[in-house]
């Protein structure tokens, strides 16, 4: 069970809670552990073969030794406000498919590398580089919340580590395997979990679509996925379950475009004009709520601010308003530890003046020292070499 840090949307009450919110969203948490334990084990993931699970061993062999799986998004950047100098220590906390951190132990001598990713496959890969690079690269199988131990098992002391990257979100290569479940242009099973198999009894996204209730959906779609019309799609999801399970991507998806007429299908449009399918954000809502990504998030922001020595700098990408959100704020130095909603509001309440005398305060008790006040975003030409990382945000501080 992960760590909670205080992120769930109201009337959420599910795997990654706290006490805090135990108390307010008792009646759905109720409801929940009651699915929860009147589920056969599994009831959606492995034993039914709903959800798949592929040897990561062998994932990660498939993929080529010296070519990257996944574009580093703004690499140019990272390594320019990185400023890795010979034998420093940097923290990858995103190993990812390798792309940034094969660029690191290029920028200078002797620099090791710290690589975390809670996906076995991803560790998988470290491991390979681990092989080409002897010395230098040091895999770490775990998620942010878990890093704290993961360091001190290999000796990394507190304030030690001269330079952090931390690219959230998920990878081409969970994307790109359609037995992951990330993908809604890929069938596969719906399953969205980075930690794979680590954690047989986490739930997966067709756990959460086949067992919430239709108000719980909601509140997840509006929340996660900044959804405008998630009240219509908790409603489809729940009336399509009572025919049978939905237990693949490309299912989610027709019972999401059922909700709407035909005209409205690939209406939407993403950052670079291209259609966007009308599940788009139900897809990013629940991979967002299955992995506790804004949870983990806060707890990898904690764990970089323990972790880094005075001057060490931290590079942070997003690829969405609610994770860029919370890096703007915590860089801030304002206190999110009891915000159970905090990024659900965009904009602190009270005057301008109060908020102004609020900043400022927050800046004074901040440990970081911002490198460069706006956040930086991807150039026409990297977005058209890399749609990915179209939506991506890079923000740079160093640690006071
Ligand atoms: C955008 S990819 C990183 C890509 C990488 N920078 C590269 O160049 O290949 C994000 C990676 O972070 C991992 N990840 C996401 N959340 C995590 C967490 N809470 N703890 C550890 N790893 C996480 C995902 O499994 C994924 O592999």
């Amino acid at each position: 069970m992960s760590s909670f840090h205080g992120f769930l949307p109201t009337g959420v009450m599910l795997f990654h809670s706290s006490p805090v919110i135990w108390k307010t969203h008792v009646a759905v948490w109720r409801a929940w552990r009651t699915l929860m334990t009147s589920l056969p084990s599994s009831a959606f993931r492995t034993s039914s073969g709903f959800c798949g699970s592929s040897d990561p061993s062998e994932e990660a062999s498939s993929v080529s030794a010296d070519k990257a799986p996944h574009t580093p998004v703004m690499l140019k950047e990272v390594l320019h406000y990185l400023d890795i100098q010979p034998a420093q220590v940097v923290l990858d906390m995103t190993f990812g498919g390798g792309g940034h951190t094969r660029a690191i132990l290029k920028t200078a001598p002797k620099v090791t590398v710290l690589a975390l990713d809670r996906d076995p496959t991803a560790f998988s890969l470290a491991q390979h580089l681990a092989k080409e690079h002897p010395g230098r690269v040091k895999p770490l199988l775990g998620r942010f919340s878990e890093l704290e131990t993961l360091l001190s098992n290999v000796n990394i002391k507190p304030g030690s580590i001269d330079a952090i990257l931390l690219d959230a979100g998920c990878s081409s290569m969970q994307m790109d395997q359609a037995e992951r479940g990330f993908s809604l242009s890929k069938d596969g099973p719906l399953d969205m979990r980075m930690d794979g198999e680590r954690y047989p009894d986490m739930p997966c996204a067709a756990d959460v679509v086949n067992t919430l209730d239709q108000q719980a959906l909601a509140s997840i779609l509006t929340a996660y996925g900044e959804e405008r019309h998630a009240r219509k799609i908790a409603s489809a999801i729940v009336e399509a379950r009572r025919v049978s399970p939905i237990t693949r991507t490309q299912q989610l998806a027709a019972v999401v475009a059922g909700a709407f007429p035909a005209f409205v299908l690939y209406a939407r449009k993403d950052r670079l004009q291209r259609p966007a399918h009308v599940a788009t954000k139900t897809f990013q809502a629940l991979r967002i709520f299955v992995n506790d990504e804004l949870n983990e998030l806060h707890a990898g922001l904690n764990v970089a601010q323990a972790a880094l020595k005075p001057g060490g700098r931290l590079c942070v990408i997003t690829f969405h308003s609610l994770e860029d959100r919370l890096v703007k704020r915590f860089l801030r130095g304002e206190d999110l530890s009891n915000l159970d909603q905090y990024h659900f509001s965009p904009k602190k309440q009270g005057s301008r003046k109060e908020r102004v005398v609020d900043e400022e305060r927050d800046c004074k008790s901040a440990c970081w020292f911002p490198v460069r006040r706006k956040v930086i975003t991807p150039g026409k030409n990297d977005v058209l070499e890399n749609p990915r990382g179209r939506s991506a945000k890079l923000r740079i501080a160093l640690r006071c």
